[in-house]
């Protein structure tokens, strides 16, 4: 008898196969993707423009945070474009979602369809004859397949619930939106995995004491990342900030000692933000440092920069910073800004007013240059301010700003501060 070799072993299995199509890449057509709008321009940003057919997306966020609350106010402008949408309640009852509903004051919500169940066998089932444009699960966590492992929402019955709806997705071509919590530690409870089996992935963020929130594009096959889209939580759902500039400014706080202004890249666009610092003379062996809003770590860093380079006596103070309005900076084209509100503090002296800082400080005390910066300044140009210190050597184009470029800390100290001798 023959022996069993590996070359009949392929063999065995090409025969079992059926050979697939192969395309030549000129006679792929680009498919004209066309997207739908969400009606909400913020949301459709984050989208890369609306939401392409078939597509996959996860909307993350904290419990509480807005989530459904932003799910429904899609749902009512899609129904207002007569676009059929089938929203799975597993979290809630029908009543609740009514209860809510009414507070959103949308007519067309009343020919919302709800289905308020768990099982996948049933969602998969009602969705596949129900063929909605978009399908909406909330949340991911309540679907629960009972003949999987594991109890529901583990990352066995999340994963094999989200790759299920995943298919149905891309077989029947429904639009299918994903709501999922994520845990304290930034994970969507259980399975970061999610993020790879879906096309899009959205943060919805926000502080709870806060009203302002914050869209997030973390992933999307269909668009640019990181596009933030701005809202404000009110008595009737979540509004569009089309210019949120406005909300992390405080005319109030212009020419106070503690305080400084910039702009940061979110995305693609441009936020102008204040922050504020205040240090005190410690009573603790090791001083208090706090920042909300900033790194921490960087925090320390900019302090032991300011201490050594500008021989400021930072080191004998508690310092607290906070970045205005709940927005997290994490650019080092703020480092400037962090410093100038703490060496105003530190001095009890305001910053020169009318003036925004930019500005990467490197471990030597040399000012960096920053990205962007013909956009950051226009638009900090737009909101009133006449000034702008930047890095010795940033490059900038044509600009109605009065420059103060600083080369490192010394420079800026002396330029912004009047502190040093003057060369
Ligand atoms: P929700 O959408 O239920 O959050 P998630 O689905 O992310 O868990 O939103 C809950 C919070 O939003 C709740 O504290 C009430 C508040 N809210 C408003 O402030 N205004 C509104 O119009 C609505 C509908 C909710
Ligand atoms: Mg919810």
């Amino acid at each position: 008898m023959e022996k069993f070799s590996a070359s009949s072993a392929s063999e065995i299995l090409m025969a079992s196969g059926v050979p697939g199509e192969v395309l030549d890449l000129k006679s792929v057509g680009k498919g004209d993707v066309k997207r739908f709008s969400t009606g909400l321009s913020e949301v459709d940003r984050c989208l890369g423009g609306g939401i392409v057919p078939g597509s996959v997306i996860l909307l993350g966020g904290d419990p509480g945070v807005g989530k459904s609350t932003l799910a429904l106010q899609v749902v009512a402008n899609l129904l207002q474009e007569k676009i059929n949408v089938l929203y799975i309640a597993g979290e809630e009852s029908a009543a609740q979602i009514k209860l809510r509903a009414e507070r959103l004051e949308q007519s067309s919500l009343g020919q919302m369809k709800i289905l308020p169940d768990s099982n996948l066998a049933t969602i998969l089932a009602t969705a596949s004859i129900e063929r909605p444009n978009l399908l909406i699960v909330d949340s991911i966590q309540t679907v629960y397949n009972p003949e999987g492992t594991g109890v529901p929402g583990s990352v066995s019955q999340v994963s094999g619930a989200a790759s299920k709806l995943v298919e149905l997705a891309k077989r029947q071509n429904i639009a299918t939106l994903l709501i999922g919590h994520v845990t304290k530690e930034g994970f969507i409870a259980g399975p970061k995995t999610l993020e790879h089996m879906v096309d899009v992935v959205l943060y919805l963020e926000g502080e709870r004491f806060e009203s302002l929130r914050l869209l997030r594009a973390v992933k999307n096959r269909f668009g640019g990342v990181n596009e933030v889209g701005v809202f404000e939580m009110s008595g009737q759902g979540l509004e569009e900030v089309a210019n949120p500039s406005r909300l992390f400014l405080d005319e109030e706080t212009v020419g106070r000692s503690g305080t400084s202004f910039t702009a940061v890249m979110e995305g693609s666009r441009v936020i102008a933000c204040e922050i504020q610092a205040l240090l005190s003379k410690s009573s603790l062996a090791y001083p208090k440092r706090t920042a909300i809003g900033f790194d921490q770590n960087r925090l320390w860093l900019l302090l032991a920069v300011l201490g050594k380079y500008g021989r400021l006596p930072v080191y004998e103070n508690d310092v607290y910073v906070n970045v205005v309005g709940g927005l997290h900076v994490d650019e080092p084209a703020v480092d400037l800004a962090v410093a100038a509100a703490a060496v105003s503090s530190l001095l009890d002296l305001p910053a020169k007013s009318e003036t925004a800082i930019f500005g990467e400080l490197g471990l030597s005390g040399e000012i960096r240059p920053v990205s962007q910066i013909e956009r950051r300044l226009s638009e900090v140009e737009r909101l009133g301010f006449n000034k702008a210190v930047i890095p010795g050597r940033q490059k900038v184009g044509k600009t109605k700003i009065e420059l103060i470029r600083v080369g490192d800390i010394q420079e800026f100290l002396r330029k912004v501060f009047g502190r040093g001798k003057k060369t």
